[in-house]
């Protein structure tokens, strides 16, 4: 597929970053001062073997004007070229606009190079319609389940995802992180994203979530990271049934590669049904004798679902960690918790606060030692083989 970027309605300033960042992912894209110079090889483009080309075009959404040429745009040439727009931010209302054109999808500025080569692979599988075509393999699911309140899981399942999205072997695969605690999601605040999924919306009416509506509920991180969080509200029901959750998981599978849960401490009436749906369970706690009771107590209520992940395994979350002897008290470890495959992470206060109160995770502002901890998790995460559906997946 040709791709283009538009030069003409930014700055050179923008534009040279933005074509920097871009072509380290789309070595062969080509850049273009007005539409003429695409629309005149467009026969090629579009002819013969009937493949789209693709224009980016960055924008500053002042005014509303700007926004209905947009959508003009895209709708006009819908059949032969396909438009990313490239903004800061764009409200919602205006986004499924975009999207119902059926010629147009938008991309982040920050998040440019990696939503781009996204929406490309998309599109790239048959044209503009297939968001909904299924994915070459089955999804990989992770579940991170916390075996009590505030020991981490969050933490461990977003810097995880942010280890995924960076690392050179594995940033090209699809990650999602979905926020499972409804009432009380934290996970956009830490990464500094807006919450989007309207999880009561889907709750109610189920049927009416199709593929404009789930985009929608995406929130995209510059690291190429994906979140489905719901806005922190008391009035979300933890409850889901089946049926929803079915519907939301058939749309996650399809456009996802990687899916990792970040699951509350409550178990719900559909906790059972997701862990059985997993590959790998990462059971997070904490190293003291209370701490690890209740892990041990989580592992045994994890392997009492109806299919057992294929991977169950322990996350010590916050661990102290000595210079001498390296982490501290592995002795209690072995008597609660006997061969059970433990991962260790250390405690870094100064890191951890920084990094909830930046925005920025630890994995994506350098070499931290929790990073370090977190990499074989990681890498356990990327090498997890999809165990056939047999059920409760869907
Ligand atoms: N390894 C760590 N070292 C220090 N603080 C941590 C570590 N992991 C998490 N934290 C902090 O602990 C608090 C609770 O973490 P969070 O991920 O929200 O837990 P949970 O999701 O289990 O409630 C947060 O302030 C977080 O920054
Ligand atoms: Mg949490």
């Amino acid at each position: 597929m040709q791709v283009f970027l538009f030069s003409a309605s930014i700055d050179s300033a923008r534009l040279n970053d933005l074509e920097h960042r871009i072509r380290a992912k789309i070595p062969d894209v080509q850049i273009v001062s007005r539409m003429e110079e695409v629309t005149k090889v467009l026969p090629k483009a579009a002819g013969s073997d009937g493949e789209l080309a693709c224009i980016l075009f960055p924008v500053v959404l002042n005014a509303p004007a700007s926004f209905d040429r947009m959508v003009s745009i895209a709708t006009e040439y819908r059949d032969s070229l396909f438009f990313i727009f490239i903004s800061d931010d764009i409200p919602a209302s205006d986004y499924k606009r975009l999207v119902q054109t059926g010629g147009a999808d938008w991309a982040s500025t920050r998040g440019a190079p990696e939503e781009i080569a996204d929406i490309l692979a998309r599109i790239g599988k048959g044209g503009a319609d297939s968001a909904e075509s299924p994915p070459t393999t089955e999804p990989v699911m992770i579940a991170f389940v916390p075996s009590a309140g505030g020991v981490g899981n969050s933490t461990l399942a977003i810097e995880t995802g942010i280890q995924l999205k960076t690392a050179k072997r594995t940033r090209s695969r699809r990650v999602c992180l979905l926020d499972l605690d409804f009432q009380n999601s934290h996970i956009c605040d830490y990464l500094d994203i807006e919450p989007r999924m309207q999880i009561h919306e889907v709750a109610a009416n189920p049927e009416r979530l199709d593929a404009q509506l789930f985009d929608l509920f995406v929130s995209h991180h510059s690291s190429g990271l994906d979140v489905l969080a719901a806005p922190r509200s008391r009035d979300n029901s933890p409850d889901l049934d089946p049926k929803t959750l079915e519907i939301l998981f058939g749309m996650i599978a399809a456009r996802y590669d990687l899916i990792l849960l970040d699951l509350p401490v409550p178990w719900f009436n559909w906790t059972r049904q997701l862990l059985s749906a997993a590959e790998v369970v990462l059971v997070s706690g904490l190293n003291t004798i209370p701490g690890l009771r209740h892990v041990a107590e989580s592992l045994t209520a994890v392997r009492a679902v109806e299919r057992v992940p294929a991977k169950i395994a322990v996350v010590l979350n916050r661990c102290e960690y000595r210079l001498v002897g390296g982490f501290a008290r592995r002795h209690h470890v072995k008597n609660l918790l006997g061969t059970e495959e433990v991962f260790f992470v250390r405690d870094d206060v100064e890191n951890a606060v920084q990094s909830v109160n930046t925005g920025i995770p630890m994995a994506a502002q350098g070499q931290g030692k929790v990073s370090k901890d977190i990499a074989p998790i990681a890498l356990l995460a990327s090498e997890a083989k999809p165990v056939p559906s047999t059920g409760p997946r869907s």
